[in-house]
């Protein structure tokens, strides 16, 4: 994983990405769909202008069903087209052209009444680091793909994927950055994996962990460690006696059989991070009362 969060990158990834906005006309986003909000960056709203836009929820066998269907109500309501997809196992991948094509009618159809008929809408792949681009590409293209541009005597340009005689692709993703202004956004992404447990420290984050989940999957923590919940954890002294009880059920034992609280948060976070605890979703859409897909 290793993401490098250098200025000097991020500036650059931000020049590329607004060098092929202009070449393209559909913007496919991926967002993990354990945080769909806190692994979105707002930036591309503007970066995207009046493109047609597609949210894809990847990586949806690691969330719950029912938030991710939440999420996409949520999208759809703000004009997003939208659909859960796992990218490792190409679930959900096939309707994915399906959808852009749909999120491109309204081009497709101003193209047809200027005379322009049968030109392929061409998409670009977006996303922060981690949240399965390549992955998603190498799904999406799968074998049968043909590459276009740069063809040998032609000028180095961009390489586009046809996926089929109606969408190109762009072949190298946007990389967006998550907008870490919110602290609970940066402790997100590190109980996902996206960030280096060096930045957080894995108690800490263990812990903040244990809050949500005594709080949203209580069923789900006490299955896994066998242990009780006597009190509700509403801080994290509280959850900090909840990690005690799961060392110790553990036998994350130090010397003199005190909890090995180290040990017992790093086996929290693999656990969490291997969907050992269930199918979880950090973080939940308010829901429109009346939701109004565009
Ligand atoms: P990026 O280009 O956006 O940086 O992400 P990349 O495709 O490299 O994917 C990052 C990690 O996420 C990879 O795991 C990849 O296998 C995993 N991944 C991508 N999509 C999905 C998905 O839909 N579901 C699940 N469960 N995982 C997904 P890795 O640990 O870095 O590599 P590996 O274990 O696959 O070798």
């Amino acid at each position: 994983m290793n993401v490098q969060w250098y200025p000097g990158h991020m500036a650059k990834a931000k020049r590329m990405m607004q060098e092929n906005m202009t070449l393209i006309d559909v913007v496919i986003e991926l967002v993990d769909a354990r945080i769909p909000f806190s692994s979105k960056n707002p930036d591309i709203d503007s970066l995207a202008g009046n493109k047609s836009r597609v949210i894809l929820l990847n990586k949806s066998d690691m969330a719950d069903p029912k938030f991710t269907a939440a999420w996409k109500t949520y999208f759809e309501a703000k004009g997003f087209f939208v659909a859960p997809i796992n990218s490792k196992t190409g679930n959900g991948i096939k309707q994915v052209q399906d959808i852009v094509m749909k999120a491109c009618a309204a081009k497709i159809e101003r193209d047809r009444k200027r005379g322009i008929l049968n030109r392929p809408m061409r998409a670009m792949v977006v996303g922060i680091p981690n949240v399965g681009k390549s992955t998603f590409i190498n799904s999406l293209v799968g074998k049968a793909s043909a590459k276009t541009g740069n063809k040998p005597g032609v000028t180095k340009g961009k390489q586009w994927i046809r996926l089929n005689k109606n969408i190109e692709l762009l072949d190298t993703p946007g990389i967006l950055w998550p907008k870490f202004e919110d602290q609970a956004v940066g402790m997100r992404l590190a109980m996902i994996g996206s960030i280096n447990d060096t930045i957080i420290n894995t108690t800490e984050l263990s812990l903040e962990l244990i809050l949500f989940l005594c709080k949203n999957y209580p069923t789900e923590l006490v299955k896994r460690y066998e242990i009780e919940l006597t009190e509700e954890v509403t801080d994290q002294k509280i959850a900090s006696s909840v990690l005690d009880k799961i060392a110790i059920k553990r036998g994350c034992l130090i010397k003199g059989g005190e909890p090995d609280i180290e040990r017992a948060a790093l086996l929290v976070m693999d656990d969490f991070r291997n969907n050992r605890l269930g199918y979880i979703t950090l973080e939940f859409p308010d829901l429109p009362k009346e939701p109004n897909p565009s």
